[in-house]
């Protein structure tokens, strides 16, 4: 084995993507961000995460704010940090595969706007659903990062992921995300994996994972002694519980040895303060669930992603169904098997778990079969690593046949199409994408901005006939 290099461990701050929306449901606002930003551009981050994921969707739907805005603002005040956004391959922001066309203007305004760094993984592992992010941010000179879903099943050997490792570098890929979304990998076997992959690629290796389970910070320590490059920290008041270990605890642990990231803690407890407040506030309004923020070591059982838990629970509510949580969390990893054992991830844990509630609720398994069940048992959403129970299959989408190309292949390019579509509403180039990913939320955020504008001061509405746009 080779002698690994000791060295200062780089860190990506996720507190502005992925901790609000492990644990507040997305919902921090650009306002509640802007003024910490000049700080956290000082500390040294080797990147923040602030973009992408389900921050676009929640933005446009729930805090009615553009989302291209937010990451312009963000480009002007971290002047020194680089920008990182998380993309789910050729589902980009939503939910179901995109053209080409579409996959690669997003990444081109992407980086135009101020992207540094994409990490690009597919919800199935299959390569060919990066392919065309990964060229896109190549020709945009950004950094692509590839990254595997990382998940539990007889399937996901280390042979296995050492394979699609070296796919990904030839591929063309600037690094390596070990995306490990529910918090599964323990310290040891990150040990045994970073080594593997080590050994396999030369590019720069990153890990990503959630504290859901209570190993995260020992799997970390592991992997960085095993020479992981990147480790993902969130700061301390949105760290823990289903978001990420927490900055200034690693930063801690690390210091006066070789991964020492001379972060200047003094300057992490201000960001920290910053961020206090809007935690007890989210506590206080029950926007942030306490149970979100303990230990679950269920998760290890189920190998179900926190939001996916918050999602299942919602879903069985509003059916009056709460008692059979339990029911559906066993169903779930049965479901998994049957659709060829996938990650779960955004959009495969969404489908996995609503065909789980369907399952159960109806007393009878796949009686009623979503539409995106059917989708991914015809090949729309690539290749598993196992084949589908074929039984299932046939009782979900009869004599069709399957596709086996890259599904992509198969959908023409939309982007002129979806251009005449929303015409009336394009204010700025980007507003195509936000219509592309999500047709109705965008057009209700076109007119409400749109109403914003033409919105009279009420004080002088009323020599107006007392009328002014709703
Ligand atoms: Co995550």
């Amino acid at each position: 084995m080779s002698e690994i290099a000791k060295k200062p461990i780089k860190i990506t701050e996720t507190i502005l993507r992925d901790a609000h929306q492990s644990l507040i449901a997305t919902r921090m606002t650009t306002e509640q961000m802007l003024p910490i930003v000049e700080k956290m551009d000082k500390v040294g981050y080797h990147s923040v995460e602030c973009w992408g994921g389900a921050t676009f969707d929640a933005s446009l739907r729930f805090l009615k704010e553009d989302p291209w805005e937010r990451l312009r603002k963000f480009r002007e005040g971290f002047k020194n940090t680089k920008l990182q956004m998380l993309f789910r391959g050729q589902n980009i922001l939503g939910y179901r595969p995109y053209a080409d066309d579409v996959v690669e203007y997003f990444v081109q305004k992407s980086i135009a706007n101020g992207i540094d760094i994409i990490r690009i993984f597919d919800c199935l592992n299959d390569l060919r659903n990066l392919q065309t992010a990964v060229k896109a941010a190549n020709k945009e000179k950004g950094h692509a990062q590839v990254a595997l879903s990382y998940t539990l099943g007889d399937a996901y050997t280390m042979e296995y992921w050492t394979n699609i490792a070296r796919q990904i570098e030839e591929m063309g890929a600037d690094s390596i995300c070990i995306k490990d979304m529910a918090g599964l990998l323990l310290p040891y076997k990150a040990t045994e994996l970073v080594t593997a992959l080590k050994e396999t690629v030369k590019i720069p290796i990153q890990l990503h994972t959630h504290y859901t389970s209570g190993v995260a910070s020992m799997t970390y320590m592991k992997a960085v002694e095993a020479g992981v490059d990147v480790i993902d920290t969130a700061i301390s008041p949105f760290a823990l519980g289903t978001s990420q270990p927490a900055t200034e605890v690693m930063v801690e642990t690390f210091k006066g040895t070789p991964y020492d990231t001379g972060f200047d803690q003094n300057l992490l407890a201000e960001i920290a303060d910053y961020f206090r407040p809007i935690r007890d506030e989210a506590l206080d309004s029950g926007l942030l669930n306490p149970k979100n923020l303990g230990v679950n070591i269920k998760t290890l059982l189920y190998q179900v992603p926190g939001g996916m838990l918050s999602n299942l629970t919602s879903q069985l509510k509003e059916q009056h169904a709460e008692d059979k949580f339990y029911d559906v969390l066993e169903e779930v990893p049965r479901v998994r098997k049957d659709l060829g054992e996938p990650p779960l991830v955004t959009p495969s844990s969404q489908i996995v778990g609503t065909q789980a509630v369907f399952n159960v609720l109806m007393g009878e398994r796949y009686k009623m079969v979503t539409k995106e069940t059917k989708a991914v048992l015809s090949g729309e959403y690539g290749a598993t690593v196992k084949p589908f129970n074929p039984e299932v299959q046939k009782k979900c989408i009869g004599d069709k046949e399957p596709i086996t190309c890259r599904p992509a292949d198969l959908i023409p390019d939309e982007l002129d199409t979806l251009r005449a579509e929303m015409a009336q509403w394009s204010e700025q180039e980007e507003d195509v994408l936000s219509y592309a990913l999500f047709p109705q939320v965008a057009t209700d955020f076109f007119k409400y901005r749109e109403a914003q504008k033409t919105k009279v001061d009420p004080t002088i509405a009323d020599n107006k006939n007392g009328a002014y746009p709703v």
